[in-house]
C-alpha cells in the first residue's frame, strides 16, 4: 500500500516535469517561428486629408527594397498579395533590382504586376550601386510603370486629382557620368529643380530614403512615401522598433511605420529585402497599404 502510493506519487511528479517541459518546448518553438517568420503581412494604414471629398478615397500599395528577392515561383505570392488589395495605385519606392543579385526576381515581379494600376517606380541606392541604373529605368519603364527621375506627374484616381513626385536615391552624385547630376550635392538640389506645388492638389512624393525625412517637409508634401530601413532588421514589437538601419546607423528613427511631423505625413515601408549577413526578426516581410481617406 505505502509502496504503490510511493509509485504513485513518483509517476505524478514525472507527468508534471513532462508537462512542464512540453510547455517550454512549445513556447520556444512558437517564439523561434513568430521571430522568424517569413510570410508576408500586409501593413495598414490610413491617412485623412480635408483635400479629399468626405467618403472617397485613393488606396495606394506601397512596395520597397525587393532586392530581386523570390517570393514564391514567379513571384506568385507578392502579387497574388498586391492584387487581394486592390489599389488604385502601386510605389515601388526603390532597391527593387539589387546590384548583386541577378534581376531575375525584379523581371518576374514586375511581369506579374504588370496592367493591375497605374504604377509609380523611383531608384534606390543599391539600384545606383549596380551602375547600371539607367538599363533598370528602361526595363522598369518597358513594364508600363512610370518612372519619376526628379520628376512628377499629375492623375486623377476616382476623381481625386494627385500629382505624384519622385526623387532619385542621392547616391546618383557618386556614380553618375551626367556632369549637371554630378555638379549637384544633394537631393534637396533635385528636389528644388522640379518641385513646385499646387497646395489644392494632393501631393506625394516617393523618395527611396526615409532619413531626409526632415529635409522633405520644406516642401510641404501631403505624403511621402519611403523604404531603405529595412524594418531596422531587428525589432522587439512594443520595445524596440528596428536595431539598425542604412544611413540611419543604430535604433534609427525611421525604421519602418507612420511619422507625422509639421503636418506632413511619411510612411516607411520595412520591405522585402533579405540581408545574408544578419536575418530579419519579428520584422516578416510586408506589402504595405495606404488609404488616403476624404474628411472635407
Ligand atoms: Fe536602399
Amino acid at each position: 500500500m505505502r509502496k504503490d502510493r510511493f509509485v504513485t506519487k513518483r509517476t505524478r511528479k514525472k507527468r508534471r516535469r513532462l508537462i512542464i517541459w512540453g510547455c517550454v518546448v512549445a513556447v520556444l518553438v512558437g517564439l523561434l517561428i513568430w521571430m522568424f517568420y517569413g510570410e508576408i503581412v500586409v501593413k495598414h494604414y490610413v491617412v485623412n486629408s480635408d483635400k479629399v471629398s468626405n467618403g472617397n478615397s485613393v488606396r495606394i500599395v506601397v512596395i520597397a527594397d525587393l532586392h530581386s528577392t523570390y517570393y514564391g515561383e514567379n513571384q506568385q505570392d507578392i502579387i497574388a498579395k498586391i492584387k487581394e488589395q486592390n489599389p488604385d495605385i502601386i510605389a515601388l519606392v526603390g532597391d527593387i533590382v539589387d546590384d548583386n543579385r541577378s534581376e531575375s526576381g525584379a523581371i518576374e515581379f514586375l511581369e506579374g504586376i504588370r496592367g493591375i494600376c497605374p504604377t509609380y517606380y523611383v531608384l534606390g541606392n543599391h539600384e545606383v550601386w549596380s551602375g547600371q541604373w539607367e538599363h533598370i529605368k528602361e526595363m522598369v519603364a518597358s513594364y508600363g510603370i512610370i518612372v519619376l527621375t526628379n520628376e512628377s506627374e499629375t492623375i486623377t484616381i476616382n476623381g481625386i486629382e494627385l500629382c505624384i513626385g519622385g526623387v532619385d536615391d542621392p547616391e546618383v552624385f557618386e556614380y553618375s557620368t551626367d556632369e549637371q547630376i554630378r555638379a549637384m550635392s544633394s537631393d534637396e538640389e533635385m528636389l528644388d529643380a522640379f518641385v513646385s506645388l499646387n497646395h489644392n492638389t494632393y501631393n506625394i512624393l516617393l523618395a527611396h530614403r526615409p532619413e531626409r525625412f526632415e529635409m522633405y517637409q520644406k516642401y510641404g508634401f501631403d505624403l511621402v512615401l519611403s523604404g531603405h530601413a529595412h524594418g531596422g532588421q531587428v525589432r522587439i514589437p512594443g520595445l524596440i522598433n528596428g536595431i539598425m538601419a542604412p544611413d540611419q546607423g543604430l535604433f534609427p528613427k525611421y525604421a519602418g511605420g507612420k511619422y507625422v511631423e509639421n503636418s506632413q505625413t511619411m510612411i516607411v515601408s520595412r520591405g522585402f529585402g533579405l540581408d545574408e549577413r544578419m536575418p530579419r526578426l519579428f520584422n516578416p516581410p510586408e506589402v504595405v497599404v495606404v488609404d488616403i481617406v476624404g474628411e472635407g
